[in-house]
């Protein structure tokens, strides 16, 4: 039996990767390294410390790890000071309507993010209220596509992971469900997604009615 929902945030509550992106970037010219948004797709999901591993593979540059460390906490209060920007009108479409729906039918609902900034996006969206657990970069310490995070979730709701549907656009969250047992239902394309369980375009397809439909003896 289907009873809790656990969502990734960064591309399926709210899109931020653009914010990612621009913060990378000023970090990137800073640096004089090579940064672009084909890059950028690549940090989908993917650790702050991870990613700024990237950048420097992508440019063959190695530093210590201090000075790895102090440039990406420089990149993260350019992302920071930009959250200020983001407002209730930015949620995904869809996403709103999806958590507003699952609250009225009394499903537990978690989050399950890799950021270390998601109770201020949640904030700032005024999204707090819908979940009943926050998991993010701060409540494990291996990310995605290990489990961990969702196995997090699932545990503070006591629930078991076959009694939780997973919401990801990132292929490392989509292996991270997978990986845990968990439902998985991938937002985006095949070439990203498609390993999930069922997979929607955007958020505006991925309605209970049709997460229903497709677990239907789960639920
Ligand atoms: C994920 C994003 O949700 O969080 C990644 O998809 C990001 O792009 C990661 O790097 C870590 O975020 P933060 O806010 O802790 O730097
Ligand atoms: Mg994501």
């Amino acid at each position: 039996m289907i009873k809790g929902f656990i969502f990734d945030l960064d591309g399926v509550i709210t899109d931020t990767a653009e914010l990612h992106f621009l913060a990378w970037k000023a970090l990137a010219d800073e640096m004089g390294w090579n940064f672009d948004r084909e890059v950028n797709e690549k940090l989908r999901g993917v650790s702050r410390l991870d990613s700024i591993g990237i950048i420097m593979d992508h440019n063959a540059v190695s530093l210590p790890e201090k000075e790895i460390v102090e440039l990406a906490t420089k990149k993260n209060e350019i992302y920071v000071a930009s959250l200020n920007q983001i407002t209730p009108e930015d949620y995904l479409p869809g996403a709103r309507e999806l958590l507003t729906h699952l609250r009225q039918e009394g499903f537990k609902v978690a989050l399950g993010s890799a950021s270390k900034n998601s109770t201020k996006v949640l904030a700032q969206l005024d999204a707090t209220k819908y979940f009943d657990v926050i998991g993010d970069g701060n409540s494990v310490s291996k990310s995605k596509p290990a489990p961990d995070i969702f196995l997090f979730g699932a545990e503070k709701l006591e629930l078991k992971p076959e009694e939780c549907v997973v919401y990801e656009d990132a292929e490392s969250g989509v292996d991270a469900a997978k990986a845990g047992g968990f439902h998985a239902v991938g937002i985006g394309p095949k070439e990203r997604v498609g390993h999930a369980d069922v997979r929607f375009d955007d958020m505006k397809q991925a309605t209970l009615f049709e997460v229903k439909s497709h677990f239907k003896d789960l639920f």
